[in-house]
């Protein structure tokens, strides 16, 4: 049975500040989802929030970027958004870049990840959220879980996987995408993604088959608004198991707190923390950044009871580490790295700064 998995997010409001959601608003999202599944247009749905994201989990059988979905998606977050506004949530329809949909959520604002694929005999996904982060962020993970031997035992010992992975990456300033294949092109797949904020993997195929693996969500608000909106918050869902990186090499990838950019302001480096679902709630110096993953076991397009993937006791770690890097990094207050270089930082006064000191600028 082919089916499509659409994983549309954005930030319509936030409870308080940047660091939550409001449930009148997932509320809101179930109904409009539910009545869409009684319709028999969308096959089931799950509706959830990482931090002040609102995001919204659909299977159906439309086939991926199609305008009906998509239609349905912004409806939904424009639904969402009167009730933020009487709630006077936080930054209410932050990621509502444009007044009118267009036929496509592409530029629009919000993060959409979608794959049309043949369900497998047994099919376990597995749904990234992040929050206070950039879609660069899924480099590092994505690299561990379909390039790395030492992360992926599968790479080394299992027939199915053995013959490696193809990753489209794609120029988010230059909108150009390549695929490299690996291991063979490793090298150059790691000069690209290694730099997150203009690199980044939108899809992972295993490429003796091309049976796609990943779908990522790639939207830069900052360059579709062309000016601070708020971090992009992105989402990716990964297929699992028989001939594809176990569920445990999956989330393998997160066994480490990665740097990422993004935090306060969208102008800091910070850990990425892996958190149980309740714990999604970026505080401190609102984050540090956070992803959370549900993992799901599709049965004819019903997505079933979902599984908090990275509440587990082995994360533990990760957590108190983030949670080190986190102290480190902040004692560094305005000064880099913990502050971006001055070409990613969401928010800035260095052009005013550098106006106003102009005429007190001196030849040395
Ligand atoms: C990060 C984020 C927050 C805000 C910060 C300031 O993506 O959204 O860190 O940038 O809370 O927000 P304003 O300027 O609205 O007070
Ligand atoms: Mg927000
Ligand atoms: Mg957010």
């Amino acid at each position: 049975m082919k089916i499509t998995l659409s994983v549309i997010k954005a930030d319509i409001g936030g409870h308080v500040g940047h660091s939550s959601s409001h449930p009148a608003i997932l509320e809101i999202a179930r109904n409009i989802l539910q009545d869409e599944k009684n319709k028999g247009f969308l096959i089931d749905f799950y509706v959830t929030a990482c931090g002040d994201d609102l995001q919204l989990i659909m299977t159906h059988q439309h086939g991926v970027d199609n305008k009906d979905v998509h239609a349905m998606a912004w409806d939904t977050f424009k639904k969402c958004t009167e009730k933020a506004k009487e709630l006077k949530l936080y930054g209410a329809g932050q990621d509502l870049l444009k007044d009118t949909f267009s036929g496509n959520l592409k530029g629009m604002g919000p993060g959409v990840a979608e794959l049309e694929f043949e369900e497998r005999k047994s099919e376990p996904v597995i749904i990234f959220m992040a929050d206070k982060t950039e879609p660069g962020a899924w480099n590092i993970p994505l690299y561990k879980m379909f390039a790395d031997p030492f992360s992926t035992a599968g790479l080394v010992i299992d027939s199915e996987m053995h013959g490696g992975f193809t990753f489209e990456v794609h120029d988010v300033i230059e909108n150009k995408k390549v695929e490299l294949k690996c291991p063979e092109e490793i090298y150059d797949l790691l000069a690209l993604i290694g730099q997150p904020g203009r690199y980044v993997i939108k899809h992972v195929y295993r490429t003796s088959d091309k049976l796609y693996a990943v779908s990522t969500s790639t939207s830069r608000l900052s360059l579709i608004a062309g000016k601070y909106v708020g971090k992009d918050d992105p989402v990716m869902f990964v297929r699992a198991q028989h001939g594809l990186p176990a569920v445990g090499e999956v989330l393998e990838g997160f066994a480490h707190p990665w740097i990422v950019a993004g935090w306060m302001r969208g102008s800091h480096h910070g850990p990425f923390m892996p958190v149980g679902v309740e714990d999604a709630t970026p505080s401190r110096f609102d984050g540090p950044p956070r992803v959370m993953a549900l993992g799901f076991q599709l049965a004819n397009g019903m997505l079933g009871m979902p599984r908090d993937m990275l509440k587990d006791k082995s994360f533990d770690k990760a957590r108190w580490e983030a949670l080190k890097i986190a102290d480190i990094l902040r004692r560094q207050g305005p000064f880099e790295p913990h502050r971006l270089g001055p070409e990613e930082m969401e928010y800035t006064t260095l052009p005013a700064v550098k106006k106003k000191l102009k005429n007190r600028f001196q030849d040395i």
